[in-house]
């Protein structure tokens, strides 16, 4: 028997309270990440894209359908067990960073190792070692503000990365920054998904973003195509 996905949706989906009832913003979805795979999520604004992922991250639970992760029913768990399950398993980046103003950008990447409880000098090397990763060896004690967008954005791709999860979410990572800069941006991003085979599920507006990756998704008015 083969191994199952990483992360399988069965007719998931989300409802939004609405003026005179609610609303159905995603549509039963179902599809798979397999472990490693990288996969673009496109469709027009207000198409329900961040809403799978949230959906994906645990963030938001489903109206109907059920999330499996490695064959085993999310669902079924608790607040505080998918916020552990989270920690470990997911990495997640945002459009605009979401970096803490008042931590270094080493402070900022240490924060998910603190948090699952990896001591101290521990956390410090791993994290050096992934801003270096992504070229950010010197500036490790910069504050977000005194970085370059291209320069914040990569701080929240280390971030993301260094606890070595194996689901990495990304919420149109390069939306706010410019073409050249988007470009080498996302080339880093894919080495380091390639070299530690995580798996990536991204959304993106850009065609040529969604190209560079295994494959991609459209979602329209909530439904998948
Ligand atoms: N918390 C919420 N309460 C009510 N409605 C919501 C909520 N979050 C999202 N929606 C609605 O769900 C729909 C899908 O929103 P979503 O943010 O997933 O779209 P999107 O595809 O990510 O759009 P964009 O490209 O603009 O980011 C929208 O119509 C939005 O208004
Ligand atoms: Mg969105």
């Amino acid at each position: 028997m083969s191994a199952p996905p990483l992360l399988e949706l069965r007719g998931v989906a989300k409802d939004y309270p609405a003026p005179g009832g609610s609303l159905r913003v995603l549509h039963e979805a179902s599809l798979t990440v397999a472990p490693g795979e990288s996969m673009a999520v496109t469709g027009p604004s207000g198409s329900g894209k961040s809403t799978l992922l949230g959906l994906m991250a645990g963030l938001e639970r489903p109206s109907a359908g059920t999330l499996l992760w490695r064959g085993r029913d999310m669902t079924a768990l608790s607040e505080d067990e998918l916020a552990a399950w989270r920690r470990v398993s997911v990495g997640f980046i945002f459009q605009n960073h979401r970096l803490v103003g008042a931590l270094s950008a080493l402070e900022n990447v240490m924060l998910p190792l603190e948090i699952c409880g990896v001591p101290g000098p521990q956390a410090r090397e791993r994290a050096l070692g992934a801003l270096a990763a992504l070229g950010l060896a010197e500036r490790a004690e910069h504050r977000p503000h005194q970085l370059s967008g291209g320069e914040q954005q990569r701080v929240a791709i280390a971030r993301a990365y260094v606890h070595a999860p194996a689901l990495i979410l990304a919420d149109e990572p390069t939306g706010a920054l410019d073409g050249d800069t988007a470009a080498a941006v996302l080339s880093s991003f894919l080495a380091l998904n390639a070299e530690k085979g995580a798996a990536l599920v991204l959304v993106t507006h850009n065609p040529e973003v969604a190209a560079r990756l295994g494959r991609t998704v459209r979602l329209a008015r909530g439904r998948l195509a």
